[in-house]
C-alpha cells in the first residue's frame, strides 16, 4: 500500500467534503455549508496561515490534516497548531494518521516552526494511543468560551 501526503488542491474538493461530513459526524457536531466551504477555501488561500495535508492511499484521498500555523509569546518563530486530523474508517489501522502527523513534523522542521501541537479528547483511546506513540501529553486541559 502506497501512502503519499501532499498539499490539497481545488481538485479535493470533492472528496474532502466526504472525509469533512464523516468527520463532523464523528464529533456529532454540525457545520453551516458556509462554513465548511469556507475552511476548504482558507486552506488553499496562500493568504491564510490555515493550510491542508491529504494522505493518498494507492491514489486516492483517505485523510486530512487541517492546521494553521501562529505566532507565539514563547517562541520566536511560529508554532503548527493541527486542529483536525481525520482518516476515512476503511482505511485505518493501515499506518495512515500516523503518516500525517509525521509528515507535519517533517514540516515544521524544514520550515523551522518552533513546536507542534493539538488536542484531542481525553477519552479518544484510539487517538492518544497514535498521539502517546509521538509524545506525551503535557497536561494541559483547555477551556474554551462560546461566544454567539
Ligand atoms: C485517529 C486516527 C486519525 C488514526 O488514524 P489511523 O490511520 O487509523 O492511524 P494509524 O493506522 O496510523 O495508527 C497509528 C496508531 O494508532 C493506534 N491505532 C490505530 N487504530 C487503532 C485501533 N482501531 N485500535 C487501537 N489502536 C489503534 C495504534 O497504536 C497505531 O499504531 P501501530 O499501528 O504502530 O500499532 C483515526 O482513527 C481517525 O480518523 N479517527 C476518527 C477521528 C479522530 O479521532 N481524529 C483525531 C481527533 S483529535
Amino acid at each position: 500500500m502506497g501512502i503519499l501526503i501532499r498539499n490539497a488542491t481545488a481538485g479535493d474538493e470533492a472528496r474532502f467534503r466526504e472525509l469533512w461530513a464523516s468527520y463532523l459526524d464523528f464529533y456529532q457536531v454540525t457545520v453551516s455549508d458556509e462554513i465548511s466551504a469556507s475552511t476548504f477555501s482558507k486552506a488553499l488561500s496562500p493568504d491564510s496561515s490555515i493550510f491542508m495535508r491529504v494522505a493518498e492511499v494507492d491514489g486516492r484521498v483517505e485523510g486530512f490534516a487541517l492546521c494553521l500555523t501562529h505566532e507565539g509569546t514563547w517562541i520566536l518563530g511560529k508554532d503548527l497548531y493541527l486542529e483536525d486530523l481525520f482518516v476515512d474508517a476503511s482505511q485505518r489501522g493501515k499506518g495512515v494518521g500516523r503518516a500525517l502527523l509525521q509528515d507535519l513534523v517533517d514540516l515544521s522542521k524544514a520550515n523551522g516552526w518552533s513546536r507542534l501541537y493539538w488536542h484531542t479528547a481525553e477519552t479518544n483511546a484510539t487517538a492518544r494511543k497514535l498521539y502517546d506513540s509521538f509524545v506525551q501529553s503535557d497536561g494541559h486541559l483547555r477551556y474554551r468560551i462560546t461566544i454567539g
